[in-house]
């Protein structure tokens, strides 16, 4: 994101008084393009088909199926399906997730497993976690701005990193961290189907940057949510396969 298009997003009026008092961090907060971009589509009366985010069709979400679930839980459960569930997510899909991930390149143990409010609430987990603010994160050209704009409002220096038909153009990113003069804290990228370019990184790519990250300490935040969604061809092993398990990769991902 250019240093304009940052300007353009840093919401441009303050919501609250002049001299509210604002914590320093809100006035780092960037408003999102895409969901200002949606309110807009909202207006619009005739058919547009928007690719900011994931949004299945309506006629793909199965609706009949979600009541039937609904009915049985309440019938089940009574008004206790209201009450507070365990902060690391319900024990039941807890369990039923780690024993369909078993059979996956992905598997992993349960106290490894959060189950967030959908995938942003994984990345502002990232930003959380491991951005102060100054610190360097790479990220694609052109990515997901509504990540971007979570790291950007934790502080981060956001360098951006071309992409081409292979996805993120690791190899340039050595030259890039030597411009920069520190290595990244964190190197944010959508392996899969990328938003919003659609492409996937290669293999080679992955490996280099798992190297590359494991060289500079640097985290990985992994933000997949379509490598589920393949329709064709071959499925490329993610960072959590190839990493072995490293605590530098953070993977986020989403139903959504
Ligand atoms: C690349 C990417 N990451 C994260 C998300 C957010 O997922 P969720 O809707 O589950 O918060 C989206 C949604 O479109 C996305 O495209």
């Amino acid at each position: 994101m250019s240093q304009t298009e940052r300007e353009h997003i840093v919401s441009p009026t303050p919501i609250g008084p002049a001299g509210h008092p604002w914590a320093a961090r809100a006035k780092g907060l960037v408003g999102s393009i895409i969901d200002s971009s949606t309110s807009l589509l909202q207006q619009q009366t005739h058919d547009i088909v928007s690719f900011a985010m994931g949004s299945p069709a309506a006629e793909a979400v199965p609706s009949d199926a979600f009541l039937e679930i609904y009915q049985s839980v309440l019938a089940d459960a009574g008004a206790a399906a209201f009450a507070y569930g365990a902060t690391e997510g319900e024990i039941g899909l807890r369990d039923e997730l780690l024993a369909y991930l078993e059979s996956t390149p992905e598997r992993t143990s349960a106290d490894r497993l959060l189950i967030t409010t959908g995938g942003m609430q994984g990345l502002d987990l990232a930003g959380k976690l491991f951005v102060d603010p100054g610190d360097l994160v790479i990220v694609e050209a052109p990515t997901y701005t509504n990540g971007s704009a979570t790291l950007l409002a934790y502080g981060a220096d956001i360098l951006e990193a071309p992409m081409d038909g292979d996805g993120l153009m690791v190899e340039a990113l050595p030259e890039l961290v030597q411009k920069a003069g520190r290595v990244p804290k964190a190197i944010y990228v959508i392996p899969n189907f990328q938003n919003p370019t659609g492409t996937a990184m290669s293999l080679e790519r992955r490996h280099l940057l798992l190297a590359l990250a494991r060289k500079w300490g640097s985290i990985i935040i992994d933000d997949d949510p379509y490598g589920m969604l393949r329709f064709d061809g071959e499925h490329i092993p993610g960072f959590r396969e190839l990493g072995g398990g490293d605590p530098l990769v953070f993977s986020v991902r989403t139903f959504s």
